[in-house]
């Protein structure tokens, strides 16, 4: 069969498409399901989602080769999240996965397939003409790992908004939804033992309005928190996306609006933690947790619920607990008696060392329980215990040092793949922070770095975009920082590299003149290709551009 690579509009591109026969497959009122045991998930998203974009209820199909009808079934001689999705004019549309997670990446690229209407939740053209040409796709990831993350602590994504980026999400063939929440400015997750940590820590009475510098302040409480049973229906509507979600709870900095809650858990011998607020400023707070057994024992009694939230076996990579450890200023731990004094008593050289045994303690303890932690690259510094993995976002080098002293590793350097960070130069930027990091520079991000032989680049287990929201103060400005360039980078993360190692941006804009109407359909507010619409700009909100070529690493 004529192999014809570019004459779809795919994204992410798919390993293979074949146009063979001529004609196509039509969907109408008629057209039946045929869903084999283990594809179950799928087939409720078709009806779910295809049928309420199109109109359409997919009957079951009284027999497997039911003429013009969709099939699913999953094949392991493929392998995993692989699949291959057939139309054929006479015989119907059939997906087969490698696993039922195949299945469903395979019924997302029939939605693109299908055209731009089957992104919306009603139709538009009842009665038109759904027609597939003739084709055969095969498909399969790069890389296990794709991920988001979205930080709901600086500014709160309510349950229905992290939904929505599960559907997204679902759209690009993404995989895991790293949550991060809890942070100096919010806590967001109802803990039944500890109720404080939502009274007091899920809100703050005002926040600043632009990045650090900016004099303006929004003067208004900010807050929300998910209930337990909000996480339960966010964790099963990810897996019946086959998306992992894993949640972040930070320690032991990051932790202001904790110990606003439990000022017990603050080093109360060098500040009176009894007067700390929810922080209201952006930045790393100085008031981090102490070192304590009472600390030790309060957050294994947080995890404990969190293990109990978040089920080992709801995806793959459930098992991971991501447990911070960015950005711990040492000075309370410095000046405080009680902090030296359990340096001394461990034999520990220095306060590094302490933060590298708060997190080992926590490592061990997920072990015990059939977990594994993972955290941010600072927590190679005094060493890491087996089966801990790494999100290297300081730049490429956590992931290497990781890498080549055998931790797997999710590539995340904040040079590429922060999506905080500035879409293009000029004074048009809503907010703009840091360097500019355009749509083809995400493209062209390699998660792979050169550095690593082929046995370490194993232990790259994927990539993910992170989404920290402090200059993000509604969903819209989410949308338009995330959007088109997650696209982008939904396909670094999935669709494999050419052989020459240089991806084709332009071949990618042409597929994206498609992708814009999908992203049209969803309702997604992204940054047109020309700018900002007038009211995504925030005229006079101060950010904090950062110029020139990024610092190396
Ligand atoms: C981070 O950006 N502090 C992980």
């Amino acid at each position: 069969m004529p192999r014809d690579d570019l004459a779809h509009d795919l994204i992410p591109a798919p390993r293979a498409v074949e146009h063979g026969e001529r004609g196509a497959v039509v969907l109408d009122a008629d057209t039946a399901l045929w869903a084999a045991p283990g594809t179950g998930t799928s087939a409720r998203w078709i009806r779910a989602t295809l049928g309420a974009a199109l109109g359409l209820h997919f009957p079951p199909a009284a027999a497997r080769d039911a003429p013009d009808s969709v099939r699913l079934l999953v094949d392991d001689s493929l392998g995993s999240e692989a699949y291959r999705l057939t139309v054929a004019a006479g015989r119907g549309i059939e997906i087969r996965g490698g696993d039922a997670a195949g299945v469903f990446r395979g019924a997302q690229t029939l939605r693109q397939l299908l055209g731009p209407d089957a992104f919306r939740r009603a139709p538009v053209r009842p009665g038109a003409t759904l027609s597939v040409p003739a084709q055969c796709v095969e498909d399969a990831p790069r890389f296990r790992w794709r991920g988001l993350l979205l930080d709901v602590a600086r500014h709160f994504t309510p349950k229905d908004g992290v939904l929505r980026h599960l559907d997204l999400m679902a759209a690009h063939k993404l995989n895991v939804l790293h949550l991060h929440l809890t942070d100096d400015q919010g806590w967001r997750l109802e803990i039944k033992r500890y109720p404080r940590l939502t009274e007091v820590g899920s809100w703050r009475a005002r926040s600043r309005f632009g990045h650090r510098a900016s004099p303006l302040w929004e003067e208004k409480p900010h807050g929300g928190y998910y209930t337990q049973d909000d996480i339960r229906e966010i964790v099963a509507y990810a897996a019946e996306r086959h998306i992992a979600v894993v949640p972040e709870i930070d320690v032991p900095g990051h932790s202001q609006a904790a110990i606003a809650a439990y000022p017990e858990l603050g080093n109360t011998d060098v500040v009176d933690t009894g007067a700390l607020t929810v922080w209201d400023d952006w930045g790393i707070s100085p008031h981090v947790l102490a070192p304590t057994d009472r600390t030790l024992r309060f957050y294994e009694g947080v995890f404990e619920e969190v293990l109990g939230l978040f089920p080992a076996d709801a995806a793959e990579f459930s098992e991971f607990v991501h447990v911070g450890g960015d950005e711990c200023p040492k000075e309370q731990w410095r000046r405080s008696p009680t902090a030296q004094a359990r340096r001394a008593e461990l034999g520990l050289a220095d306060e590094d060392a302490l933060q590298a045994w708060f997190i080992g303690h926590f490592g061990r303890w997920l072990a015990a329980r059939g977990r594994r932690l993972i955290g941010w690259d600072e927590i190679l510094e005094g060493g890491l215990a087996d089966g801990a993995a790494v999100s290297s976002w300081r730049g490429y080098a956590g992931g290497i040092a990781a890498a080549r002293a055998g931790h797997d590793v999710v590539m995340c350097p904040h040079q590429h793949v922060y999506l905080d960070h500035r879409q293009a130069p000029g004074p048009d930027e809503p907010v703009p922070i840091s360097r500019v990091r355009t749509l083809e520079d995400v493209y062209r991000f390699e998660p792979v770095p050169p550095e690593l032989d082929r046995e370490q680049a194993r232990r790259v287990l994927g990539t993910q975009a992170n989404v920290w929201t402090e200059v993000m103060e509604d969903a819209g400005r989410v949308d338009y920082q995330v959007f088109p360039r997650l696209a982008a980078f939904a396909e670094v993360a999935w669709s494999a590299l050419p052989a020459s190692g240089e991806r084709d941006f332009a071949g990618f804009e042409r597929r994206m003149a498609a992708h814009y109407r999908r992203l049209d359909a969803l309702g997604v507010a992204y940054r047109p290709p020309d700018g900002p619409r007038p009211w995504q700009r925030r005229p006079g909100v101060p950010g904090r551009p950062a110029e020139g070529p990024p610092p190396p690493g």
